[in-house]
This record gives C-alpha cells, sequence and structure tokens, in this order.
C-alpha cells in the first residue's frame, strides 16, 4: 500500500482495526519502555503512531536513526487508545505500525519549530518555509484561499467577470513610487508594475465589459508599515451603468457574506456611513476604528472666552480645543498622565490638559489657567460622569487631530476597548477632490480619475479645494480597507482637471495619452472600489501585521530574506539592458 489512505488528522475511532498508508513529519517521540510512541504530523493533524520492535524487528534499526522533521512513510492498523487525548482529533486512537519507510532527512532546524522560544522575526523569514510548517501561518493561509474563493464565487454571481491585467505596464496614478523594469528590447525603456489596475478597469468598461473583478496584484514602492507591504494584493471592482446607493449595497454584501462564510460573523447592513468632515471632526482620522466611542468634543466656543493670557497665542493659529473623554478613567495616577502627556509632546502637540470627576469634585492640572467655573463648564460640555477622564489639546487641527487620534487609539487599546472580535465596518463618503501641496499647488486627494461631486462643480475653478468628489473608503476596525470613486466619463472634465493639477500638456500626454484617447470614444459612466486583501485577511485572522497573512512577504526595508532579493544583477545582464551601474 504506496498510497496515502488518510491524512494525519482523520483518523477516528470508527476506523479502528482498518489497514491505513499515513505520510507525514517526525513530530515527536517518546520511549515507554520496550515500546515507543510516535507522533506524525501533517498539515491536517497528529497522529499517535506505536511502535513494537519485538513484534516487527525490521523497525528497530529506523526507529534508531529516524529524527525530528524526518519525513516518513508508515502503514499499520488503526486500535483504539488505552488513554485517549482529548486535546487532540485523533486522540482516540493510535496506529500499530509494521512498515515504516524514511522518504527523507532533515537538518536540525535553526529555531525549535514548537517551542516557545523567542525567535528574531529575520530569522524567522529567512526560513519561512519552517515558519510555515509550524501552523498558525498556514492557518491563515487557508483562510486566505476560503476568502478568496468565496470573493470570487459572489462576484462571478453577482455577474462580475474575472479579467487579467497586465504587469508589465506604465506608471499608474496612485501617486506612490513605481517599480521599474527595464528593456532589454527597447534601451533606455522601462515598464513600470501595477501601483494597481486603475486605467485597465476603466479601460474596460470603456470596452463595454460592463462589470469587472480581479484578485490583483499590486507593487508600490513606498514606505512599510505594520499594513503595508511594497507587494500586496487588492480585490480590484468596476461597474458601468451604476449609482453608489446599489453598488455600496453589492460591497456590503460582498464583505458581509465573507465574515458570516469565514468566520461566522453576523453583520448588519448597511454599514453606517459619514461624511469626511464629520468624520476628521469626530475622531480626528479618516480610518477611525468605530468599536468604540470616545469621540472627540468640541470646546473651542469656552476656551475662546477664558481669554487666559498663555492661550491667546494658540486662537491666533486658528487652534480649536478639542478632547476625550475616557469612561471610568479618573483612576489613572499622576504617572500614567504624564506619560499620556510625554506621548502627545513626541506626537507634535505641545500641550495636554486633563480633568478628574472624582468624588464629586474636579482636579485638573490647568485648575491655575482655567479657573474652577470654566473648568467646570468644560467638564459639563465634555459630558463628564463620577469617576470620568477628560484629555483635551488645543492646537491647530493639523497638529491636534493626528495626537488625539493617537491619543484616543492608545487609551482604546490600553483599556480593552478594541474588542478582537467585534467588526465596525464604516463608509466614509465626501472625500475633498484636491488637496492643497506645501508648495501651493494641488494635487488628487485620491487619483485624478475621481470625479467631483455634482453639486460642487460650480466651485472647480474659483474654490478647488472646497469641492468634495465622490471618492468613498471602506474603513473596517481603523484601517482603510478599500477606496474607490465614481469616475470621470466625460473627456472635457478629466481635461479640466488635469490642468487645475497643473500637469504640463507634455506630461499628460506622456502618462495618460493612451487612456485620454480611450475617453473620448464613448464612455459609460461608472464607478468601482478596490478592497485591499491583506488588510481584510488581517482582520480575519486577527493578525497585528500584514506578514502574517502574506506566504513570502518582505521585511520593513523591502527586501526578501528567504530569497536574499533585491540583489546585484550580473555584469553581462545588465549590459544586455544597456544600463550601466
Ligand atoms: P488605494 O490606493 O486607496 O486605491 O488602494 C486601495 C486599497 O488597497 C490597499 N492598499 C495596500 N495594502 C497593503 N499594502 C499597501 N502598500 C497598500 N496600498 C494600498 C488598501 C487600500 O484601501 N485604484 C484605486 C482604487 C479605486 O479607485 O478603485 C486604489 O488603488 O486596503
Amino acid at each position: 500500500m504506496r498510497e496515502r489512505t488518510h491524512n494525519c488528522g482523520a483518523l477516528r475511532k470508527e476506523h479502528v482495526q482498518e489497514r491505513v498508508s499515513l505520510f507525514g513529519w517526525v513530530h515527536r517521540r517518546r520511549n515507554l519502555g520496550a515500546f515507543l510512541f510516535f507522533d506524525l504530523r501533517d498539515l491536517y493533524g497528529k497522529t499517535q503512531l506505536f511502535l513494537d520492535p519485538q513484534k516487527f524487528p525490521a523497525l528497530q534499526e529506523i526507529i534508531d536513526k529516524v529524527r525530528l522533521e524526518w519525513v516518513v512513510h508508515i502503514e499499520g492498523t488503526v486500535r483504539e487508545r488505552s488513554s485517549p487525548n482529548k486535546l487532540l482529533a485523533t486522540g482516540e486512537v493510535e496506529v500499530e505500525v509494521d512498515s515504516f519507510r524514511i522518504l527523507s532527512s532533515a537538518k536540525t532546524p535553526p529555531f525549535t519549530l514548537f517551542g516557545n522560544d523567542a525567535v528574531h522575526e529575520d530569522l524567522r523569514l529567512q526560513y519561512r518555509f519552517l515558519e510555515i510548517r509550524k501552523g498558525a501561518i498556514a492557518k491563515n493561509l487557508l483562510l486566505r484561499h476560503q476568502a478568496m474563493l468565496h470573493i470570487r464565487n459572489h462576484l462571478s454571481h453577482g455577474g462580475f467577470f474575472e479579467i487579467t491585467t497586465p504587469i508589465l505596464g506604465k506608471t499608474t496614478p496612485e501617486g506612490a513610487r513605481d517599480y521599474l523594469v527595464p528593456s532589454r528590447v527597447h534601451p533606455q525603456n522601462f515598464y513600470a508594475l501595477p501601483q494597481s489596475p486603475q486605467l485597465f478597469k476603466q479601460m474596460l468598461m470603456i470596452s463595454g465589459m460592463d462589470r469587472y473583478f480581479q484578485i490583483a496584484p499590486c507593487f508600490r514602492d513606498e514606505d512599510l508599515r505594520r499594513d503595508r507591504q511594497p507587494e500586496f494584493t487588492q480585490v480590484d471592482i468596476e461597474i458601468s451603468f451604476s449609482h453608489q446607493e446599489a453598488f455600496f449595497a453589492q460591497i456590503e454584501s460582498l464583505m458581509s457574506s465573507l465574515f458570516q462564510e469565514v468566520e461566522g460573523t453576523e453583520i448588519p447592513t448597511p454599514f453606517p456611513r459619514m461624511s469626511h468632515e464629520q468624520c476628521l471632526n469626530l475622531y480626528g482620522t479618516d480610518k477611525p476604528d468605530t468599536r468604540f466611542g470616545m469621540q472627540f468634543i468640541d470646546l473651542t466656543e469656552i476656551v475662546e472666552k477664558l481669554e487666559a493670557p498663555p492661550l491667546r497665542p494658540f486662537f491666533k493659529m486658528d487652534a480649536l480645543a478639542k478632547g476625550i473623554v475616557l469612561p471610568k478613567g479618573a483612576k489613572k495616577s499622576r504617572k500614567e498622565l504624564s506619560a499620556y502627556i510625554e506621548a502627545v509632546q513626541k506626537w507634535g502637540l505641545p500641550q495636554l490638559t486633563w480633568i478628574k470627576r472624582k468624588e464629586g469634585l474636579l482636579s485638573s492640572n490647568a485648575t491655575k489657567l482655567f479657573g474652577a467655573p470654566a473648568l467646570e463648564q468644560c467638564a459639563n460640555a465634555l459630558g463628564m460622569q463620577e469617576g470620568d477622564l477628560a484629555l483635551f489639546g488645543i492646537a491647530p487641527k493639523k497638529i491636534l487631530y493626528p495626537a488625539l487620534d493617537r491619543l484616543r487609539r492608545r487609551l482604546g487599546e490600553e483599556e480593552g476597548l478594541q474588542d478582537p472580535k467585534k467588526r465596525s465596518f464604516l463608509w466614509v463618503t465626501d472625500f475633498p477632490l484636491f488637496t492643497k501641496e506645501d508648495a501651493g499647488g494641488l494635487a488628487s486627494a485620491h487619483h485624478p480619475f475621481t470625479a467631483p461631486h455634482p453639486d460642487d462643480l460650480p466651485l472647480l475653478k474659483t474654490h478647488p479645494t472646497e469641492v468634495r468628489s465622490l471618492a468613498y473608503d471602506l474603513v473596517l476596525n481603523g484601517y482603510e480597507l478599500g477606496s474607490g470613486s465614481e469616475r470621470i466619463h466625460q473627456i472635457e472634465l478629466q481635461e479640466e482637471i488635469f490642468s487645475l493639477l497643473g500637469m504640463p500638456g507634455e506630461e499628460i500626454e506622456e502618462k495618460f495619452g493612451f487612456f485620454l484617447r480611450a475617453l473620448s470614444y464613448g464612455t459609460p459612466p461608472h464607478m468601482g472600489i478596490a478592497l485591499g486583501l491583506d488588510r481584510i485577511m488581517m482582520v480575519l485572522c486577527e493578525a497585528d501585521n500584514i506578514r502574517e497573512v502574506i506566504a513570502f512577504p518582505k521585511t520593513q526595508n523591502a527586501s526578501d530574506l528567504l530569497l536574499q532579493a533585491p540583489s546585484s544583477a550580473d555584469k553581462a545582464h545588465l549590459q544586455e539592458l544597456g544600463i550601466k551601474l
């Protein structure tokens, strides 16, 4: 019997007396007097093997030789265990082995695969195949497979077609740096790897393909973070002749069915929505973690009226006073409060005021500056209850919002308010169309193919920074999960946007001429979104780092430690490409 009859997680009581053939890795061995027990492991589980060399003398030689992580094939008969192991799915049975073949030996791994030793991540990335073998990453990869399958089936049933678009292309409009690939056939010329298939999916709509999706590899040469890789995957979607309500419902159905299928969570739809402006006002960020409250509360009116001389310079700089309340936070010690003050100072906010309401009394680090009546007014405006702590800052938005957002998230984490089982989706809508660059010019807040809000069209020429766009983001538990928009489908408007962006004609032609040509041959109104598959998987796998949901990820500085990539190229190859270093 040379074929695998079962995997290592399959055997149960009903298989007792059956003859089986198993393959796997030697996981553990235990001597019990004259007998030997081995655990055999594969992706699916572990099975206990029982070896009795007195009964089967041929086994002795192998038993002496075989080591952990060697790959073996055994045959034998299933029998009931005298003392079942309740922690193991196969724990009621074991296999009495009569034939044992070594298929390959293994070097001693550079780290203990199944111990609790702290192992530096670099080493784990270098030996990624062993890290995956340990099981936790493997489990994430299986969930990822299940999620991709669900996404493909769900979208196909919804009338979307998966269409592959090129990897070797031209610069894309997402605003990060491109990865370039030199062309041998066209010396001095380069392809760019796609930052997203944005223009291809729009051209597919112009081609009449109506509904497109793709699980698409994307590449961006940008600074990496916990939820960012240079190479990542989007669930990229585009649809013609639809409208926002219908499209949001389609995406909500995709996401809620996905979470239902993969983790059994019921997610109510429709998802809540909030305008970009409202979102910043309440959370100081466009990707708020709405699993918990602690929204920003505005105290500007009260604090401005104080006319305390030390505060005057702040308000001259367009400062706002905003704060958050930590329910039952009055128990925080002076030391903890000092740590918050230090933290926000590190994040650029010069001062943080705290107020405690404890045993009916207010205390604060700014009692002198504010005076008791103003403090009382602030506490009331903040809605402080007995036992609460309020923290607030006074600074221009640009400084105050990011610092207060970080403080809110830190407190949320410290207080266990970010329930890892909770799924809080949010649509953020009505983003501004443009942002102002430091040099004074305009830049697209999303990408230059995003349609302006029709109500704001009259402002395009006069007050471009006040124009809202038809862009939307999907946020989940503080992650920007996806981003999309209704697109510009009229060539005249597209040209106007390019001109407002201050792009010279030659640059437009050079970068996007092909697209403008396509746009001028009958373009349907269309819209779409790209959801970050890796980020979706981070939430589904409850992973802290995007690397945990990618089979072969890169490090923080974009290296692949397993492949030792990037690496130098040999001279002949460079010569062929016409590249001199
Ligand atoms: P955007 O650039 O916002 O939009 O990207 C869409 C989503 O892709 C994911 N994402 C990333 N995930 C991991 N690592 C990265 N470096 C990374 N960069 C982006 C995020 C993000 O929300 N073409 C437009 C979409 C459209 O308009 O349809 C686009 O790519 O989850």
